[in-house]
């Protein structure tokens, strides 16, 4: 998967270098393309930003960059032969990132996120890359973030797991929360006693039946007290 980012902080992306994704990446299962806005703007100043139009607080990033930017990203993967990418906005205005987000853009040969900063960017943007490649506007969830960021780097990681080859044993992205509508039942490890506690005796029974049952039924406990609204959007 080929993954471009725009943004005014690129050093916010060093960290794909470390963990899972930076083997990915070392693997060439994931191509990152990390772009700096202010690399696409061509006054002295290199400025992103201006006030918006009808007033109000806070500052707009102005589309003439973001054109720029979007138009060479979008050139390379033709000449690369990766066209039809997903353009990502991470926002608070956007639709939820979910698990089944999450997997559906796994299987996208190229994503590309555009993480604006302060009030947001110019509305044009969104509307002029929707012309040239499929859109989406996503939150992470609800509340306010400084800036696209820190939700694109968790998309990322949400998704690039899901690339087959990314995590070791694919089995253990089957029995994780979310990935059945109900969360992940509660997990122990040895030793079977620790300070008094007690592992749940039926998990060194070594009846499976019966351990898939009570996995289940604390699966289903689990999201009714945490979680009722993922039982009742079914
Ligand atoms: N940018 C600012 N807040 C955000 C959120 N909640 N989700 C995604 N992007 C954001």
């Amino acid at each position: 998967m080929r993954i471009d980012i725009v943004t005014i902080f690129p050093e916010f992306f060093s960290v794909l270098d470390v963990s899972l994704l930076g083997k990915a990446r070392q693997a060439g299962r994931i191509h990152l393309g990390v772009h700096d806005l202010r690399d696409y703007t061509y006054d002295r100043h290199r400025t992103v930003d201006d006030t918006p139009y009808g007033g109000g607080a806070g500052m707009v990033m102005r589309p003439e960059p973001w054109g720029e930017a979007i138009d060479s990203i979008l050139y390379a993967g033709e000449a690369r032969g990766v066209a039809d990418p997903v353009v990502l906005f991470p926002s608070p205005a956007g639709e939820l990132f979910t698990q089944a987000l999450a997997r559906e853009l796994s299987v996208e040969p190229a994503l590309v996120f555009g993480c604006g900063r302060y009030e947001g960017i110019d509305q044009r943007v969104v509307d002029y890359a929707a012309s040239r490649a499929r859109v989406r506007l996503v939150s992470l969830g609800d509340y306010v973030l400084n800036g696209g960021e820190v939700a694109a780097m968790a998309m990322i990681e949400a998704i690039g797991r899901l690339i087959p080859g990314v995590i070791g044993n694919p089995a253990s992205l089957l029995e994780e929360s979310h990935e059945d509508g109900l969360l992940e039942y509660p997990s122990y490890t040895k030793p079977a006693e620790w300070r008094g506690l007690a592992v749940p005796p039926v998990l060194l029974s070594g009846n499976h039946a019966a351990i898939a049952a009570w996995r289940r039924e604390q699966q289903i406990e689990r999201t009714r007290r945490v979680r009722p609204d993922l039982l009742s959007s079914e």
